[in-house]
């Protein structure tokens, strides 16, 4: 298998990393020229400074897009009109409706395309998740989510909901196994040039209700979540990835084994490319949570609940 990599910046480095060590890295692309040949020459692979130069000299099945949001749409309909499958990093496109062209070339050219949505790959999730499908502490009635830390201040072109919430969009989803019909937000900012906190509310079926709040202000690195169900809650960090189930006055700390969840994202990419897997996030529950997202910063700013009859 043949993988190209285009970004190689603060998370791109880490891709890097996994696809040269997992022995499919061709070659590596990067507008910034110093950070092309850099990591080009770290892991003796091809460099190029531009997508048309790595299209026009590489012969590959799968790119891997790690560049600013504002620039996935473009750099991925390239990739997917040539065949290649592509994974992009999320959120998968800027417009939802640009996610929804990708679709669509993606289905006509019978590749994949699929998005960084990590979480589902982080134990702390999927332990969350076996216990909510076999319903071993009841039903799932309530999600809430924390994902608090000082503003990454390289992200120039998205707030904190594009950036941040999204990932607990895609897990809230994951887990409920639905997509809301109704999204609340209230948004601000205190620091920075686009929202940087905000509270999202996500309504599902049988009233069941995610709350989402994340900020860019606070500086302790803290991302955790409660899945309260009928029996139990259950409380997870997605940086230990601990698991804590409290019933009555009985409290079980679960420590699964800790694994890197981009190696585990990237392994299931690599396997649906040979046919081995198909858990890859479906390129359609992507443009759903940009979807999300975009209602999120319409119910902000026009202070009403914004209904969503998604696919
Ligand atoms: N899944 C996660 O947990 C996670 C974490 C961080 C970032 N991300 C996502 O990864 C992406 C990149 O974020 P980052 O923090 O690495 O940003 P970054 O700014 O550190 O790196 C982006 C790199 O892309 C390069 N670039 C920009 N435009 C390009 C183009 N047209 N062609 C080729 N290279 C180009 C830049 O020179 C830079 O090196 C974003 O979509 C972000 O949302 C995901």
């Amino acid at each position: 298998m043949r993988i190209v990599q285009i970004g190689t910046g603060g998370w791109g480095k880490n891709h890097t990393r996994i696809l040269s060590q997992l022995g499919v890295l061709v070659a590596v692309c990067d507008t910034d020229s110093k950070k092309s040949e850099e990591y080009g020459e770290k892991y003796s692979v091809n460099h190029h400074e531009t997508l048309d130069s790595l299209l026009s000299s590489e012969d590959f099945d799968g790119a891997f897009i790690v560049t600013p949001t504002s620039t996935h749409a473009k750099i991925a309909e390239k990739l997917l009109e040539v065949k290649k499958h592509v994974f992009v990093e999320k959120p998968m496109t800027y417009k939802s409706e640009e996610g929804e062209k990708l679709v669509r070339i993606a289905e006509k050219n019978n590749v994949i395309l699929t998005c960084g949505y990590i979480e589902r790959f982080n134990p702390a999730v999927d332990v969350v998740k076996k216990m909510v499908k076999e319903k071993k502490f009841g039903d799932l009635v309530m999600l809430e989510f924390h994902r608090e830390n000082r503003m990454p201040l390289h992200i120039k072109d998205v707030g904190i909901i594009y950036d941040t919430s999204v990932h607990d969009i895609d897990t809230a989803n994951w887990l409920f196994d639905d997509m809301p019909h109704v999204v609340f937000a209230r948004a601000g900012k205190i620091k920075h040039e686009y929202e940087d906190f905000a509270s999202i509310m996500l309504g599902y079926n049988d009233d069941r209700v995610a709350i989402i709040s994340s900020n860019w202000i606070t500086p302790k690195k803290l991302r955790k979540f409660n899945a309260v169900c009928t029996d139990a809650i259950i409380s997870s960090d997605f940086i230990t990835q601990e698991t804590i189930v409290e019933k009555d006055d009985e409290t079980q700390t679960l420590q699964n084994e800790k694994q890197e969840p981009l190696l585990l994202e990237i392994q299931s990419f690599l396997d649906a490319i040979e046919g081995k897997n198909k858990q890859v996030v479906k390129a359609q529950e992507a443009v759903n949570v940009t979807k999300i997202a975009e209602a999120a910063l319409l119910s902000s700013q026009k202070g009403i609940p914004i209904y969503l009859d998604l696919k």
